[in-house]
């Protein structure tokens, strides 16, 4: 590959970067010869024969491997836990990293959350313990609540096999409700310093060989520039999912377009009537968005991932991969969304539902891309919104049935009800047979019965090892009954109420 299908004018020599650059703690980072597709995780164990972080599944799923990466936005650091086994080095560039070997005083004292894993006992062969200790380092910066539920929301994409989570939520409860200010807050405008001195404001164009062959551009125009040169490129994001193809699959990605500098895609407005959310805003930053509007979002987009897999996976992500069993389609279609793709002077919006054509099929023309999501915000009283989940396990668990209803009444009946499921087809579609039936229905005299059996006809689900076809027929008929059984169970359909 060469960098000769770039148009200069667009990407003038000195308008690019050919390196990235971060804090490892407190020491400035410069890689210029450097894999972009190699993993956070690798480069600390091999390359700074850092070895405190741990790898145990290499796919996001158990925490071993959590460090925490501090963003300077807006005058102030952001400490998020993320899962280094999948995040590549790209991830890195304008922040800071911190391990487990940065937490210890220099005065040789345990930082409050390592001595309060002591105190309670909370680690016996200690293979979990670095992960655990920098979720709750994170979970310590961000001020997080001391009740049972919000610890074991946090601290769900962190699994012990030996020592029980009991020791560990006691050592959260003491460390969390008495905070006091770490030397990371004393040297908090030192670090703000040091990354802005990092200087993140041009395109960063690695274009040297197979094995080092990387965009990632700083405007849209750039993007879509790189777009119509490599066609064939890979976006990756958040990469939670795309991690898994280079530490599973082995793959190599090139050429890689890495979009999260991309600031004009991390953008929320709230305008005309809908929350317009860009492709490249985290899990979790639209979550606080969302679940005001929606509160039903929260049970949803709690049990999606982990902590750390939602502060890197983004909207656009899910979306974009076109996954039959991806959580947020069924959500936002049951509300009406809209996505709307970009290309080189191009702009087109559609009705989500229509974006996914077939299973791994999606309406994306070459040289598209997912621009953002526009979620409608219905506000009326006389609506309701409600999504379940069904999945194995609780937590982190990828759905086997995933049901969304949005159903808005009038003088008592039924309009403009709209029922989506995930897991059901090869794409996340309506049950637009049920749909029909129930259309005009007085609630109170509904037979969910016959709505059950007319939704029997909108999916021929497969059966695989997530749940056989009859129990996800089932399961989705059961999904329906809860979700009138609750409707009716409200002497008024108020979308606020959860
Ligand atoms: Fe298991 Fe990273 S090693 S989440
Ligand atoms: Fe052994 Fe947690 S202490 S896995």
């Amino acid at each position: 590959m060469s960098d000769s299908n770039f148009s200069k004018e667009v990407f003038r020599e000195a308008d690019t970067d050919t390196s990235i650059r971060f804090l490892l703690h407190t020491e400035a980072r410069e890689l210029t010869d450097f894999d972009p597709c190699q993993t956070v995780l690798e480069y600390l164990r091999n390359t700074e024969q850092m070895t405190g972080t741990k790898e145990g599944c290499a796919e996001g799923d158990c925490g071993a491997c959590t460090v925490v990466l501090v963003e300077h936005v807006k005058g102030k650091l952001h400490y998020k836990a993320v899962n280094s086994c999948i995040m590549l080095l790209p991830h890195l560039h304008g922040k800071q990293l911190i391990t487990v070997e940065h937490l210890r005083h220099p005065n040789g004292r345990l930082h409050p959350v390592q001595q309060a894993l002591v105190d309670q006992h909370g680690s016996q062969c200690g293979f979990c313990t670095p992960g655990f200790v920098m979720s709750l380092f994170s979970m310590y910066h961000n001020r997080c609540r001391t009740d049972r539920r919000t610890i074991d929301d946090e601290l769900a994409g962190n699994l012990c096999r030996c020592t029980g989570y009991a020791p560990i939520v006691k050592a959260a409860q003491q460390v969390l409700s008495s905070i006091v200010p770490d030397q990371f807050d004393d040297r908090e405008s030192a670090t703000m310093q040091s990354i802005k001195d990092l200087d993140t404001s041009r395109m960063v164009r690695v274009l040297k060989n197979d094995e080092q062959f990387f965009l990632a551009p700083k405007t849209v125009r750039e993007f879509e520039a790189c777009i119509a040169a490599y066609p064939d490129y890979h976006v990756v994001s958040g990469a939670t999912d795309v991690g898994l193809w280079i530490t599973k699959d082995q793959k190599k990605l090139r050429p890689l377009a890495y979009i999260g500098l991309l600031n004009s895609l991390k953008k929320i407005r709230n305008t005309n009537g809908h929350l317009q959310i860009g492709a490249g805003v985290a899990l979790n930053d639209a979550m606080k968005r969302l679940v005001p509007l929606y509160p039903t979002l929260r049970d949803l987009l709690i049990r999606f991932g982990s902590v750390q897999i939602r502060n890197l996976a983004t909207v656009g992500g899910n979306i974009a991969n076109g996954s039959p069993i991806g959580d947020l389609p069924p959500a936002f279609i049951a509300l009406d969304a809209e996505i709307v793709l970009q290309g080189q002077n191009t702009v087109r919006t559609l009705q989500l539902e229509n974006f996914f054509i077939d299973y791994g099929i999606q309406d994306l023309k070459p040289g598209e891309y997912v621009s953002r999501i526009n979620v409608p915000v219905h506000s009326s009283k006389d609506s309701v919104f409600k999504v379940y989940k069904l999945s194995k396990r609780y937590h982190q668990d990828i759905s086997a049935v995933c049901g969304a209803f949005f159903c808005h009444k009038s003088r008592g009946r039924i309009k403009g009800m709209r029922i989506c499921f995930g897991g059901m087809a090869a794409t996340p579609s309506r049950a637009y047979n049920c749909e029909r039936f129930l259309e005009n229905k007085r609630i109170t005299e509904l037979d969910v019965e016959q709505a059950c059996t007319a939704l029997k006809n909108d999916y021929t689900p497969i059966t695989d090892f997530r749940g056989t076809a009859d129990y996800r027929l089932l399961a989705a008929q059961n999904l329906l009954r809860k979700f009138f059984l609750e409707v009716k169970s409200k002497s008024q359909l108020d979308i606020r109420e959860d």
